[in-house]
């Protein structure tokens, strides 16, 4: 009575046995579970391997579905998403993995096709030849419809923001709409732990974490989902055995190694990874990457190797979210702003990109005495926290924030989130970045070390500009919106109009600021001003247009 077919293709397990592990796992730390992020990790990765994706016709084959699975033991919970508004999936969350074992060795795959056949924990589920009887004593599970992959559209917002009372509220509501939420937590954990099945077929203890925004706090629904392949250090114990594999030598430390080794996995992946499409190779990059589609989620995917520095830098990025709650709906909120206003895109080019700009809104909240500087947080770390990365990097800092002094966990600043939004644009287009850089690591302005129009030094490799690639045409848009900005925040006010605070900084084009300006003006019969601003303004409008479209 197999109901589930497998969505898999084919194993390379056979194509390359190298020892992955020795290669390259010496020098880098297993993850320790005594931490909150780390925790996360573990318990979001273990969640993942219990679970089990499966293809419905629709919402009704739940109750069938649940039947089926609990002949494989306790199911703990149920989750329903579509995907693009008409294919029905459901994340089946079991008590046990040794369940999706059971299920995974029940399944079968596809009649008459001619498939590669490799099994995994993705499935459909085909109508059923075979009718599951409901048992009297089972209970029925919670089916969470938590519109997972849905994010809100520009119209939908706009219309809460402005049913808000305040501009904090707005903030607050904006983060609450944007930011992920469980289902799409478990479907990302669920997308690493996919791949990660297919490769350890390849390679001995190797591991697939999520990082980036999707674990930092600052991800948005839909946000891009990195990934980074990772031997995983469970040393196993086999000093006594007198046999020892035979393998092939493998230095993903030298870079011509990693290209070619990435290049063989994006080919492994497009050919026989069922829901992996759409793979580009980006191998040139200091950071060489593996993009894709994942079609089940719809979600865009890039994949790394060995990149342990990036997966610290998330780590460090969630501790400052950790450390005071008005952290993540400011970042979000200023993130959201720069991607209306363009200042931020998804194509790479001279633009700032939501990475640096978060770490401009974490200096400017260290500037406002809410967030400690990261020396700070190396300085009071504990010998649980040391960490350095294949290449060297020391990435220890504290961990632990209730380890913090109370001086840096107490703090007198109170602003609202309203007066640190305006705060933020109001230090961003007055800060000399001429003449000053931004250092995360100090928790103060340095003199510029290099000639890049934008200066932010990279927290754990503070000898590298996570803004090189922003030329000062971009520098100048950023200040320019930012005082554009402030004049927003300053002169819309919700009694006159729908489109206020948030809302009109996140609408707000050039030509509405222009027509704000004769609005007020009119209001206030002060033209004689105004229209020296509009002709300032209608200037940036010109340089504008002329610009590469992003
Ligand atoms: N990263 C880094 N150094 C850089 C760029 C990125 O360490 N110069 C790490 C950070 O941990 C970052 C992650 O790589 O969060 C992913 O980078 P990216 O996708 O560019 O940024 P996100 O924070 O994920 O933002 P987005 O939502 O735009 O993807
Ligand atoms: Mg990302």
């Amino acid at each position: 009575m197999v109901r589930l077919k497998t969505r898999e293709h084919a194993s390379l397990s056979s194509f390359i046995q190298g020892n992955f592990k020795q290669s390259l796992g010496k020098r880098i730390d297993s993850l320790n579970i005594n931490n909150t992020f780390e925790n996360t990790i573990t318990k979001r990765r273990d969640q993942a391997r219990r679970s089990i994706l499966v293809q419905v016709y629709s919402l009704n084959s739940q109750d069938d579905l649940q039947s089926y699975c609990i002949q494989f033991g306790d199911v703990l919970s149920m989750h329903h998403y579509q995907k693009n508004k008409q294919h029905n999936y459901i994340l089946v969350e079991f008590k046990d993995i040794v369940s999706v074992n059971k299920i995974i060795s029940s399944a079968s795959f596809m009649d008459g096709d001619f498939v590669a056949p490799v099994k995994s924990s993705v499935f459909w589920f085909r109508k059923g030849k075979f009718v599951c009887h409901k048992r009297n004593s089972e209970k029925k599970i919670f089916l969470s419809t938590e519109n997972g992959c849905i994010c809100p559209t520009e119209k939908e917002i706009a219309n809460f923001l402005q049913n808000a009372k305040s501009i904090s509220g707005q903030i607050i509501d904006l983060y609450e709409a944007l930011k992920l939420n469980d289902l799409e937590t478990r479907l990302r954990f669920h997308t690493a732990y996919h791949l990660e099945q297919y490769f350890s077929r390849l390679f001995q203890n190797t591991k697939v974490l999520p990082f980036g925004s999707s674990l930092n706090g600052f991800g948005r629904k839909r946000c891009d989902l990195d990934l980074v392949l990772l031997p995983d250090n469970i040393e196993e114990n086999n000093a006594a055995s007198r046999l020892v594999f035979h393998t092939k030598p493998m230095k993903l430390s030298e870079r011509h190694e990693t290209r070619e080794f990435m290049e063989i996995l994006a080919s492994t992946m497009q050919h026989f990874i069922p829901g992996v499409c759409n793979v580009r190779k980006i191998l040139e990059a200091r950071v060489p990457i593996i993009k894709f589609l994942y079609e089940y989620t719809n979600i865009e995917c890039d994949l790394s190797t060995t990149n342990m520095a990036a997966v610290y830098m998330c780590e460090l990025l969630y501790l400052y979210g950790e450390i005071d709650w008005r952290v993540r709906p400011l970042v979000t909120a200023i993130r959201k702003w720069a991607k209306n206003q363009e200042i931020t895109s998804d194509v790479p080019g001279p633009w700032i990109t939501n990475f640096s700009l978060s770490l401009l809104v974490l200096f400017y909240l260290q500037q406002k005495n809410i967030l400690p500087s990261l020396r700070v947080l190396k300085t009071y770390a504990t010998s649980d926290d040391i960490r350095c990365t294949e290449n060297g990097i020391d990435c220890t800092f504290l961990r632990n924030l209730e380890k913090l002094p109370p001086e840096y966990k107490y703090k007198s600043n109170q602003d609202n989130l309203e007066s640190l939004l305006h705060g933020f644009f109001d230090y961003i287009s007055t800060f000399d970045f001429h003449t000053k850089g931004i250092c995360i690591r100090e928790g103060v302005p340095i003199r510029k070390p290099s000639r890049s129009a934008l200066h932010i030094t990279n927290p754990l490799e503070t000898t590298l500009n996570v803004c090189k690639n922003v030329n000062i045409y971009e520098l100048n848009r950023i200040t320019e919106k930012a005082h554009d900005a402030i004049y927003i925040l300053e002169t819309t006010d919700n009694s006159r109009n729908s489109n206020w605070g948030l809302a009109a900084l996140l609408n707000m084009k050039n030509i509405d600021i222009m027509n704000m300006i004769k609005l007020n003006n009119k209001k206030e019969e002060n033209t004689t001003n105004s229209l020296e601003e509009i002709h300032e303004i209608s200037e940036v409008n010109e340089v504008d247009i002329n610009q590469p479209k992003k």
